[in-house]
Parts: C-alpha cells; structure tokens; sequence
C-alpha cells in the first residue's frame, strides 16, 4: 500500500473509508492528538423500546456497532489502537470514549498496548435518556480514558486555562454537559435525529482546550457526524477525519462548512484558545542583561546593603571565585541557598531594586 507521506494534504478533510486501511496511510508521529469515539459493541436487540409518551425510542441498534463476538471487537480494536501510536507524536495525548459496553475492554487494551494513562474521565450526562422499563439504574454517564505513547512523555496538558475556565479552581474529572439535543443535533432531510450517537461539542472543546495548542492537528477515526472537527475549526486546530458511512460523511462536511472560527478579538475565548494561561514566558539570563546593558552596574547588594562584585560574566566574584548569583547567597546566608534573582539588589542613585524585576521590567520593588 502506499504511504500517503503529506500530513498537510490530508489537513482539514474528511476520510471516507475504513479506519483500519485508511489509517495505514497516514504517516508515522504526525499527529498531536486522536479523539476516538469508537463502535460501543452494545448488543441492544431488535426489541422496541417505547418513551412515556408512547413514541418510540430509537437507541443504538445500528449496523456500524455489531460485532460478532468479543474477540472479533478487541482485534478491531488492537488494530486501530495500534495504528493511532505509530500516527501520533511522541509527546501527543489520545483519548477514547466509551460506554460500560466497551470502556473496560478498550483500557485493558489501552495498557495491554503499553500507552501510559493519564486520566479517566466520568462525563455525567445532566439529560440522560431514562430507563424506559424501570429495570436498573437510568445510565448517566459515559467515560474517556486520556492517555499517552509513554510514561516519558512530555504532553499538552493546559492546566491553568482549564482552571481559569472553572472559577478559578483546579478542574475534576468529573464532568457534566448535557447530552447533544436542540440546534446542535443534525437532523436528516425527513427531520429525523442524524446520528444516535453525535456528542455534544461542549465535551470536545474541553478535551482540545485542555490538551492541545493553537493549529495543532487533531485526527478522529470514527468521525461520525464531525463533531471534532466543527470544534477544533472553531477553536483554530486542524483536524482529519474518517468515516466509513457516506451519508455521515456528506453532513458532517456542510457541518464544518459552516462552522465560523471564532475570532481573535473575541475576548471571551480567545485566550483560551491561545492556551495563554499556560504560556511558559522565559526571562533574560543575568550574562545577556549585563551584554545589552540593561544592568549597568559593578556590585549587587543584599537587604543589608552588603555588597558583591558582579563581573561580565554574570558571575559573583569572591576572594577570586565566582559563584552563581543563587551560590552567593549561601556565602551571605550561613549557607542557605536562596533564588538569588528575588535576593540581590542593583543600586542606582539612593535605590535599591531587585534584579528579579529589572530582568521582568515590571514596577521595581525598591528600598532605600
Ligand atoms: C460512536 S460514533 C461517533 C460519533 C461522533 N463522535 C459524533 O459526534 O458524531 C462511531 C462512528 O464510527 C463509524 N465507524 C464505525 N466503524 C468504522 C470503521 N471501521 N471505519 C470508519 N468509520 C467507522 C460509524 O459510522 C459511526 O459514525
């Protein structure tokens, strides 16, 4: 078969075909990360269920979730999981989402195929379908696993704009959304309900704010309705998409057609979006404040306004040895090791600032 080599080709489309031949040709770590929401293996029978109201309830009995056996799933499933960790990058997250039908089995899978688990996360459906006969608890919940390539891995995880997005406090792995009804659910050209299965897009606009950065790529193999992708244009990823189920495939596309990027003055998301909570930002090191003459001095001083030879290196020379700014201060400290940046002093006239906010070029903390 041969390699389709061009990521970029297959950018923002939709694969129509079997994930398990059509995955094969996507090339090897080129992915950030896989959201897959795979066949359930329900094995609901023909039996009809009727809702109070005596219409009938329409669950999923579709022919894109049998299987003959357990053992015929788990082979599919070894397949397409093995295919997802050649695709995705080393440090990429996937995550899966299944039912009590096929979570159990997809984990034991997940470890079986060494991935490293990160999470499991309990979605609490707030308007779950009841349990029409009164038999068993009403099923309000679906769970994802997030996991990783390896123990090793350095993945995307955006903690701080997860927690700005929950009042500011850490966020749980339980989460509650509604199940997709109203505007968002597709509905056929007779008005009938699409899919049975199209997931709400609050649930994925969690997942790609949380574990993914702007223009990243973001592959779904069991696409359905395209959820994924209407989210990840919406908030300025990239995705690809495969289906086996045309009529999906054709919905799915004049979904995402019409979906509109949010844009970059919209204040509510955008950083979000940006991950700019999370940005890591990089202060000058002493040696390049001291080259672009932005420390214009000889000594540096402690709180005590005890001095210290700061040379062109950077370096605190005593009794002609030199010592890192953080070193120094075990020298002036009966030997507490302290962040030299947050410890010594520049002074310029009568005052004293700290280098930690000449290097920040915020307001100067200064005394006299
Ligand atoms: C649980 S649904 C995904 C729903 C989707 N997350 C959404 O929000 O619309 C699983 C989908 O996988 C598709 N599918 C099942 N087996 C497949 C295969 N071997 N290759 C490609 N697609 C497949 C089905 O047609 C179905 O649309």
């Amino acid at each position: 078969m041969k390699m389709n080599t061009d990521i970029n080709k297959l950018k923002n489309k939709i694969i129509l075909g079997d994930s398990l031949k059509e995955l094969k040709k996507i090339p090897s770590k080129s992915v950030d990360l896989i959201f897959a929401d795979p066949p359930y293996f329900m094995q609901t029978g023909a039996g009809i269920l009727y809702r109070i109201d005596g219409n009938k309830y329409k669950g999923v009995n579709d022919e894109w979730d049998k299987f003959g056996s357990y053992k015929e799933y788990d082979n599919f499933t070894k397949k397409w999981l093995t295919q997802c960790k050649r695709i995705l990058k080393d440090n990429g997250s996937i995550w899966v989402m299944g039912t009590f039908h096929n979570i159990y089995r997809l984990g034991y899978i997940i470890q079986n195929l060494n991935f490293w688990v990160i999470n499991d996360i309990t979605w609490e459906k707030t308007n779950p379908t009841p349990n029409f006969r009164g038999t068993k608890f009403v099923n309000s919940n679906e769970n994802l696993i997030w996991f990783v390539k390896s123990k090793n891995s350095k993945f995307t995880f955006n903690y701080k704009t997860m927690k700005n997005l929950n009042d500011n406090k850490q966020m749980r792995s339980v989460w509650k959304f509604p199940i997709c009804s109203g505007k968002e659910r597709l509905k056929d050209h007779d008005g009938n309900k699409l899919h049975n299965t199209q997931k709400p897009e609050k649930l994925l606009e969690r997942i790609i704010l949380a574990t993914t950065k702007r223009n990243d790529i973001i592959l779904d193999p069991f696409f359905g309705t395209g959820t994924t992708g209407a989210v990840a244009k919406k908030l300025h990823r990239n995705f690809i998409g495969i289906e086996n189920n045309i009529e999906y495939v054709k919905y799915a596309n004049e979904r995402i057609h019409n979906v509109k990027s949010i844009q970059d003055d919209d204040y509510s998301l955008i950083d979000h979006i940006n991950s700019k909570f999370d940005q890591k930002i990089i202060y000058p090191k002493i040696i390049n404040l001291i080259k672009e003459n932005k420390l214009k001095t000889k000594y540096l001083y402690n709180s005590r306004k005890e001095k210290a030879l700061l040379n062109l290196e950077g370096k605190i020379e005593i009794n002609k040895n030199e010592y890192s700014i953080h070193k120094a201060t075990e020298l002036f400290e009966n030997g507490r090791y302290l962040n030299g940046w947050r410890y010594w002093y520049i002074k310029i006239e009568d005052n004293y600032i700290l280098i930690d906010d000449i290097r920040k070029g915020i307001n100067q903390s200064e005394f006299k």
